[in-house]
């Protein structure tokens, strides 16, 4: 790619091959909600433009392969599972866990060097990961924050707009008290003052810390597309990963590790939420009614998943894929400009094939809400 000419290289197009999406494939990420992957069924999937067959096998395990068969190339997600194995649903060639093919009924063998591509998996906090890259897969990194005996939530969200954008706006907290003055984070002083932001690089990417009428919010981006915070008194830790180019999926996992009383009235809550989310009009809808013009953000306001409308109006706003060529940066924009420094770093290395930075989780992350503002009063 030539970004000598460009300002910011393509951030945004990550199907095979690209920079962005060479980068984002060392790394693990997640790809499919687990409890939406019940044994013996298997799924298409689409991930970076890429499509991949996950299916979960009888063992309980999931696994993840190429989208078609060798034979004459239909998808394998329509095809049966058989113990951990998957079998076409055409004319039953089946492909073990890695790929091998160790079956073509119709034909008198099944030579060794008939393989599809398979992709290492792993299940943590009710989600399905997959390292999607070239080599060995890395260790998979875990956060001791996260406990077994907590109250954990995973959503994954589908947002027709590309993905970095909403990874930028993780790191804009200038814009809450703009986008989000309407809502319940208003309600809990977010939203009153524009921070103060301060930013530290660390093994694993920013350290971040805003402040509002002296009170910090630490917050931390997690390299290459993690966003970890405290959100109503949940740990709160989102990865963004494309679909394609045009949408992505926020996997986001709440994690409530207090007293009995805190998580009983946050499961409670939490549950209250998503039955009023499931009912409603989604979101990405009423985005596209919005920037249609069709409706305002004021007829919404008592919307149960408010605060994504108003992210997804700013966001798609921008574009489907932003134009980050004519943009004015400011002071109001450090956090995002450090984190397309570490990130425009690692594209260059691999676009000059040198070894890309080894980046390391901490243990444990400290994380502060910033809300104890009316304490702090
Ligand atoms: S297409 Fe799969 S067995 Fe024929
Ligand atoms: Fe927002």
């Amino acid at each position: 790619m030539d970004y000598a000419a460009r300002k910011w290289p393509d951030f945004e197009h990550t199907g095979p091959g690209t920079l962005a999406g060479r980068f984002l494939r060392r790394f693990w990420q997640p790809v499919y909600l687990s409890a939406d992957l019940p044994i013996g069924q298997a799924r298409p999937l689409k991930i970076m433009g890429q499509q991949f067959t996950i299916y979960r096998g009888e063992s309980g395990t999931a696994h993840v392969v190429a989208d078609r068969c060798l034979h004459r190339g239909t998808l394998l997600s329509t095809g049966q599972v058989e113990g951990d194995q998957i079998r076409c649903f055409y004319h039953g060639w089946k492909y073990d866990a890695t790929g091998q093919c160790v079956e073509r009924p119709a034909e008198r063998s099944c030579p060794a060097n008939l393989y599809i591509r398979s992709y290492p998996t792993h299940e943590w906090l009710n989600m399905v990961f997959a390292y999607l890259g070239e080599g060995e897969a890395p260790p998979f990194p875990v956060l001791s924050d996260v406990a077994d005996d907590g109250y954990l939530t995973v959503q994954a969200p589908l947002r027709t707009f590309n993905y970095f954008s909403q990874l930028e706006n993780a790191l804009d907290e200038v814009h809450f008290r703009f986008v989000h003055r309407i809502s319940r984070i208003a309600e809990q002083g977010l939203t009153d003052a524009i921070p103060t932001l301060t930013c530290e690089e660390t093994d694993y990417g920013l350290a971040r810390a805003s402040t509002r009428r002296g009170v910090d919010r630490k917050t931390h981006f997690l390299m290459p597309n993690i966003n970890a915070s405290i959100f109503f008194d949940a740990l709160h830790i989102v990865w963004r990963v494309p679909v394609d180019d045009y949408s992505h999926i926020s996997f986001t996992v709440d994690y409530c590790g207090g007293t009995s009383e805190e998580m009983d009235a946050y499961r409670a809550r939490h549950e209250a939420e998503a039955a009023q989310i499931a009912a409603a009009t989604p979101a990405s809808v009423l985005v596209d009614e919005v920037l249609a013009g069709r409706m305002s953000l004021d007829e919404l306001v008592d919307h149960p998943d408010l605060l994504s409308i108003q992210d997804g109006t700013a966001l798609k706003g921008q574009g489907v894929i932003a134009n980050r060529e004519n943009e004015l940066l400011g002071a109001s924009d450090t956090h995002i400009v450090h984190m397309r420094r570490l990130w425009t770093n690692e594209l260059t290395a691999i676009r000059d094939g040198a070894a890309p930075r080894v980046w390391q989780w901490p243990d444990s992350l400290e994380v502060t809400s910033g809300l104890p503002i009316k304490d702090a009063a």
